[in-house]
């Protein structure tokens, strides 16, 4: 994270807010980190997969096997061959000696369920996040929706950003990321640190230390006071872990960027509606949370927040023995469309 840290034209501790608002950046351009070796089991399986689909989608005389394979999942694909097999995908750059040494098994040894799973999580691997518009749109239209002084969650934090930039900008008492990947959770440390390290150092420069009750106005119509940003190292906290072991009893806000998590959403709205206190708000993007427990209080369509749509939800009612929630998916492309896509990048992999 780097930015403008510059003069904001305010000497005092309403500057150093928004001098720090300023300074996170976008980090939807990042370098993409490989999946390294010693990464531990889940992604040991997601490696051998990818690669085994990789190696075949290289070899011409496997393109029909592929698309065969594929092509009943094809609605779990985001766009039309998979992120992971393609160049900039995550995936290392071993070759077939260097699996077949490590006892890897080739695409025609691995089971259709075993490769569904990887298509989930390819898919849920993804990167994106709010443009910083999309993002100043968020807070405007749920900051009348929050109580301040609760707990937020980013479940699926990627470089922090919203969680971050939530601590700055709203008068929560905690915001907290938790992310899957090891070196998203990293870089996300890292901006947090380098965001605390200039706030001490701009408020160091301040020339006396505002007292915690001096009273400093948020942005979106909010009020706190200095405490807000003299404990910032307290309120902000990034956790390496799955969203599904999430501790989010406590939280006041669950914000989740869900855009690549469609096969996830059931389960989500399941641990949601049985783990979130009652009251507890709940953002989506692109796709619903259609659980009885979880109740809609607000929908923005596509292009007035976001490019895509956002959901808000409130946690209301007994959980009921209700019949399981519809399939989140939305859209399935037609198969003759699909094949012929992916037989285009194929043939460009392989040029
Ligand atoms: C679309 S990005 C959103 C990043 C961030 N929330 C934002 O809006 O700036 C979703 C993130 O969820 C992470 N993710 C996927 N599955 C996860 C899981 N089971 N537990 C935690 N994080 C997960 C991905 O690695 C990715 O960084």
């Amino acid at each position: 994270m780097t930015g403008d840290t510059g003069n904001t034209g305010d000497t005092g501790i309403s500057g150093v807010l928004e001098t720090l608002r300023r300074s996170i950046t976008d980090g939807e351009h990042h370098v993409r980190q490989q999946i390294e070796a010693d990464m531990g089991a889940q992604f040991g399986r997601y490696v051998e997969i990818g690669l085994a689909l990789r190696e075949a989608c290289e070899r011409r005389d496997w393109h029909d096997t592929v698309i065969g394979r594929l092509k009943p999942y094809r609605r779990m694909i985001i766009g039309d061959l998979p992120a992971g097999v393609q160049r900039h995908g995550l995936l290392p750059p071993w070759s077939p000696q260097q699996r077949a040494q490590m006892g890897h098994r080739r695409l025609e040894q691995i089971p259709d369920s075993e490769l569904e799973q990887w298509l989930i999580d390819d898919g849920r691997l993804i990167y994106g996040e709010f443009k910083p518009q999309e993002l100043h749109n968020y807070f405007t239209v749920i900051a009348p929706y929050l109580k301040p002084g609760s707990a937020m969650i980013d479940l699926g934090s990627g470089l922090g950003k919203v969680v971050l930039s939530a601590a700055l900008a709203l008068p929560f008492a905690t915001c907290t990321g938790v992310e899957l990947l090891p070196y998203r959770h990293a870089m996300a440390q890292q901006r947090c640190d380098a965001l605390l390290a200039a706030g001490a150092a701009a408020l160091a420069a301040l020339p006396s230390l505002p007292a915690r009750d001096t009273p400093l106005p948020l942005p979106y119509g909010m009020q706190a006071d200095a405490a807000h940003l003299l404990d910032l190292r307290q309120r902000v906290r990034f956790i390496h872990g799955d969203l599904f072991d999430a501790d989010v009893s406590q939280a006041g806000l669950v914000f989740m960027y869900s855009t690549c998590f469609a096969p996830l959403m059931e389960r989500i709205g399941d641990k949601l509606a049985r783990e979130l206190p009652q009251g507890c708000l709940v953002s989506t993007t692109t796709f619903p949370l259609n659980h009885p427990g979880l109740r809609e209080v607000a929908q923005f369509q596509s292009g007035t927040v976001a490019w895509t749509t956002v959901f808000l939800y409130e946690r209301s009612g007994a959980l009921a023995d209700l019949p399981p929630a519809p399939s989140a998916y939305m859209y399935e492309p037609p198969a003759d469309r699909w094949e012929q896509a992916v037989r285009q990048q194929l043939a460009a992999l392989t040029a």
